[in-house]
């Protein structure tokens, strides 16, 4: 099905089943969701101790029962939310407390997930065991947001390290949710297919002209690292809106709009002098996704994701993956080629799904 080589100049892109092919997105849902970090939330929902937050892993895709909880030494623990006596789910709503309780039969957990107790179980062998004990979820709390993974294949903090160089001089545990400038939007489209628009900078000419008029096209650059990239955006000699980073840091002496980084497999985090807008592509279905634009603001910013389009250039951008994704159907078309200097990042994409598709 995959025809990815390493060498892009040879190489040809995903081919069109793999965004439009139920099958394929049931073996996506495993092999690449349930296999890679997820964000899941920010840190600051479980400020307080005894908190027990329960939360649906990708809610229709891999639908796995989670919880967070925060014990009384401020731990946070990610646990399985299944009781390991006959499986209902234990935390239905949001609640705080020191212990777990099952409500079918009682069935009792510390906030780290370890049996406590069970009514009329005397007489049962070998029990308790290991095994009734709640099952702990690899998670990772990184710039105050929460992450998970079902099945890691690679340690979060390695993945993230080429993020870290560029931003970590930064202020970002200043940095503030902002919910009246975070939304949401619904595309008719494969998730990948929202990725793939995302990581290259060709289009952004032909479809996105005042963000060409802010950007130095001539200029801008790709990154690829083992499973994250980065898109430099320079900014115009016009544009005074920009980063301009410190002695001994990689793109010292360079004006910089934005950040574009992608984090395999699903997120952006786009930082701008404003702060972070971190983009969540959520798979809803093999044709429907959701993108969650959430806005983290550095304080005392007077910017904002206003001043740069974003939204405007979001409609845009919907506008041609939807295009895509109608596209995709056809009798005609397979698969297509890269461009060598503008598509690196769409290709190291590619190359990393056939990687994960290949488990
Ligand atoms: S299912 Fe939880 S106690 Fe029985
Ligand atoms: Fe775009």
């Amino acid at each position: 099905m995959f025809n990815v080589k390493k060498d892009i100049s040879k190489s040809y892109t995903l081919p069109a089943s793999f965004y439009r092919s139920p099958a394929v997105f049931e073996e996506v849902k495993e092999k690449v969701l349930a296999s890679s970090w997820l964000w899941v939330g920010d840190s600051s929902d479980l400020a307080e101790q005894g908190q027990q937050h329960p939360f649906t892993l990708l809610e229709g895709v891999l639908d796995e029962p989670l919880l967070f909880t925060k014990d009384k030494k401020e731990n946070i623990h990610c646990l399985s939310n299944v009781c390991t006596h006959r499986g209902k789910i234990i935390v239905e709503e949001a609640r705080k407390g020191r212990m777990l309780q099952c409500g079918y039969h009682g069935r009792c957990f510390g906030l780290d997930g370890s049996f406590k107790r069970q009514v009329a179980f005397e007489g049962a062998e070998n029990f308790p065991s290991l095994e009734d004990n709640l099952s702990k979820i690899p998670f990772v709390e990184w710039l105050n947001m929460l992450f998970v993974s079902c099945n890691p294949q690679v340690p979060f903090e390695e993945m993230v390290a080429p993020i870290m160089e560029r931003v970590a001089y930064l202020p970002l545990n200043e940095m503030e949710y902002d919910p009246n400038t975070s939304v949401d939007y619904f595309v008719d489209a494969n998730w990948a297919l929202y990725c793939d628009n995302y990581l290259e900078g060709l289009h952004v000419p032909f479809v996105h002209p005042e963000l060409n008029e802010a950007l130095d096209f001539g200029d801008y650059d790709y990154e690829i690292f083992p499973y994250c990239n980065l898109q430099l955006g320079i900014a115009d000699e016009n544009e005074n809106r920009c980063f301009t980073p410190p002695k001994g840091h990689p793109d010292h002496g360079k004006r910089i709009y934005a950040w574009y980084f992608w984090l395999f497999p699903n997120l952006m985090l786009n930082f701008y002098p404003f702060g972070l807008s971190l983009n969540v592509v959520i798979p809803l279905r093999h044709n429907k996704t959701k993108v969650s634009f959430r806005t983290y603001k550095f304080k005392g910013t007077e910017l904002s994701p206003s001043d740069y389009c974003i939204d405007a250039t979001e409609m845009q951008d919907e506008a041609v993956v939807e295009s895509v994704q109608k596209g995709i159907q056809s009798r005609f078309y397979r698969q297509g080629r890269f461009s060598p200097t503008h598509e690196k990042a769409v290709h190291h994409f590619h190359s990393l799904i056939q990687e994960y598709m290949a488990k």
